[in-house]
């Protein structure tokens, strides 16, 4: 994994340089930047606002602390975005008996599917790392003050069919019981869903996704979709 500076930097393409995520109120800052940070995000700046809200700067890892690219940038929703998102919720009457059968049907697809809509995948190259995270995630979903009940957890496995990768998953306490598959082999994947992230047509929650290939694969759930 120790690809030098000189290494990352070469080549005539793009690397992925940042994304812009956004919680829904100020008092939802420090709790989605100490989501991010859980996740194993490291945090480089804080930023306080003239509004009273932080803008931060997360990056994926430490090597890329001063650098332009694996760059998470977290910030409160804008306000004109907040008010479209709450004309959209009353104009479609969301969470009343009157609620139009498209918000209904798009969050029945996103909870069969996570990744229906528009998500941020991160690669972990730690299998145990990943199901310890699934561990204390859990943990912090049911017991934390702040991040109870704002956490679901969904896990897909790879579609069936290695050996030895469905002998180490089914004698995983957090892989084992896992019935949902990915839509390719050799790889799990983590969608953490919360509301302390701002997006979607509803601008209600997001979902960030955490996955783990297995090494030395031919193909795995990141590099060929397979249907199954
Ligand atoms: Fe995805």
């Amino acid at each position: 994994m120790a690809e030098t500076e000189a290494a990352m930097n070469a080549g005539t393409g793009y690397t992925m340089g940042h994304i812009a995520l956004h919680y829904p109120e100020k008092d939802d800052g420090p709790v989605a930047a100490r989501l991010l940070e859980i996740i194993g995000l490291r945090q480089t700046q804080v930023l306080p606002l003239a509004d009273g809200s932080n803008f931060y700067r997360f990056v994926v890892d430490d090597r890329h602390h001063d650098r332009g690219d694996g760059i998470i940038y977290l910030s409160q929703v804008p306000p004109a975005q907040k008010a479209l998102h709450a004309a959209i919720r009353e104009a479609l009457a969301v969470d009343t008996d009157a609620e139009h059968a498209a918000v209904r049907d798009m969050r029945e697809a996103m909870k069969a599917d996570p990744e229906y809509s528009f998500h941020v995948g991160l690669l972990t190259h730690s299998l145990e790392e990943l199901e310890g995270l699934v561990s204390t995630l859990r943990d912090l979903a049911a017991n934390d003050p702040a991040l109870k009940g704002r956490l679901n957890i969904v896990i897909n496995r790879p579609l069936p069919g290695d050996a030895e990768v469905d002998a180490r998953l089914d004698a995983s306490p957090v892989f084992g019981g896992v019935t949902r598959h990915a839509y390719g082999r050799n790889g799990v994947q983590v969608f953490i869903e919360t509301d302390l992230l701002v997006s979607g047509p509803l601008g209600d929650n997001m979902v960030l996704e955490i996955d783990y290939v297995f090494p030395n694969a031919a193909s795995h759930i990141l590099s060929v979709v397979d249907l199954g």
